[in-house]
């Protein structure tokens, strides 16, 4: 039904920016705030480059040389592409042993140049969150801007938490965080392209505005122009039809089947998991055999996995497709699979 709509200008299409608003706010409410401004975009990529792009031009006054972003290692690469768009000088801030970034090197890292900092709520390949709330202490004591990449768990966690799940607070509660991105394309099932980048108030996508001259809307604020009016009724239909409850449902079974997963796993003596998350996500990997070599013996069998180089293993993300009997069969052909390598 909204194939045809653009919200490349709100003016032409009011009651499709209506919906837009309201799809943000109940985003925004999820993340612990009822006044977060933000859009519909195409995903995490392009939301993190928003929210970095609305970190450099915020601090660009109060710094004198190249500004810089300090990114977790475990960061996804859209970060790499915001620093290169955005001309910035890319820090990586270590781990720790529990995969999550270290904040004593955050604080050590932060220069007079430093516009932004960043925290992961679900690291693309293990699915660690960092600890925002210190993150947050810091952003308000060296006053830079707090970006939250929670595009893969930002909805999980938070719901999860408003349910009464002791999942940690990776949202606007914590007075550092500015800007988040928040994808209901990947937890949220909408269809893509649905990303989301939600700030704390109006006045920070101000510094991204340009004026559009020609159109009904006059001021322009995101990284595209045309838009589709799809992803925002697509994201407004699911977030109404399931809600918080709807959500919570499947994502008790999410973790219940990732516990499961986790189970089969470690009943195959060789295969080793570093780090079990709170989120649906299992990293694992053989004690000897290169996970690349593993990798290709389970596609010869119509497995396809992606590597997660972190931990020089294979990552499975756990979605409502999955069952008990899926997983079982993938447990009997990773162990074939195991021994025909090692024969
Ligand atoms: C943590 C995180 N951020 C950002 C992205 C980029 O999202 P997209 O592919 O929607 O641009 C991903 C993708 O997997 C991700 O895991």
């Amino acid at each position: 039904m909204f194939m045809d709509t653009n919200l490349d200008d709100t003016g032409l299409f009011p009651n499709l920016a209506r919906l837009e608003r309201e799809t943000v706010l109940m985003l925004s409410k999820i993340l612990g705030s009822p006044r977060g401004y933000g859009y519909i975009v195409t995903g995490g990529t392009e939301a993190n480059i928003t929210g970095i792009w609305i970190a450099r031009n915020r601090y660009l006054k109060n710094v004198k040389g190249r500004p810089e972003i300090i990114v977790p290692k475990t960061a996804h690469f859209s970060f790499l592409k915001a620093a290169d768009m955005l001309d910035l000088k890319l820090i990586r801030a270590d781990i720790t042993e529990e995969f999550t970034v270290d904040v004593v090197d955050v604080e050590e890292k932060i220069s007079n140049n430093t516009v932004a900092i960043v925290g992961i709520a679900g690291t693309t390949e293990l699915g660690t969150i960092d600890p925002i709330s210190e993150l947050s202490e810091i952003a308000v004591e060296k006053n830079v801007h707090l970006h939250v990449d929670a595009a893969f768990g930002g909805l999980f966690i938070s719901i999860m938490r408003l349910i009464g799940y002791n999942y940690p607070n990776i949202g606007f509660e914590n007075p550092g965080v500015s800007t988040i991105t928040i994808d209901p394309h990947k937890l949220g099932f909408v269809p893509i392209p649905s990303g989301g980048i939600i700030a704390r108030s109006r006045e920070l996508f101000k510094h991204i505005s340009v004026k559009a001259p020609y159109l009904l809307s006059e001021d322009h604020e995101t990284i595209v122009g045309s838009r589709t009016g799809g992803s925002i009724a697509a994201t407004w239909v699911m977030l109404k039809y399931l809600g918080i409850e709807g959500y919570g449902e499947i994502f008790k079974e999410l973790l219940e089947l990732k516990n499961y997963l986790v189970k089969r796993l470690e009943e195959i003596k060789s295969i080793e998991i570093p780090y079990v998350p709170m989120l649906p996500i299992v990293s694992f990997k053989h004690e000897k055999i290169k996970s690349s070599k593993l990798r290709d013996k389970l596609m010869e069998k119509g497995w396809i996995l992606y590597l997660a180089p972190m931990i020089n293993g294979l990552r499975i993300i756990v979605m409502p497709h999955l069952n008990k009997k899926v997983i079982d069969k993938f447990a009997e052909d990773l162990e074939n699979s195991i021994k025909e390598i090692e024969n």
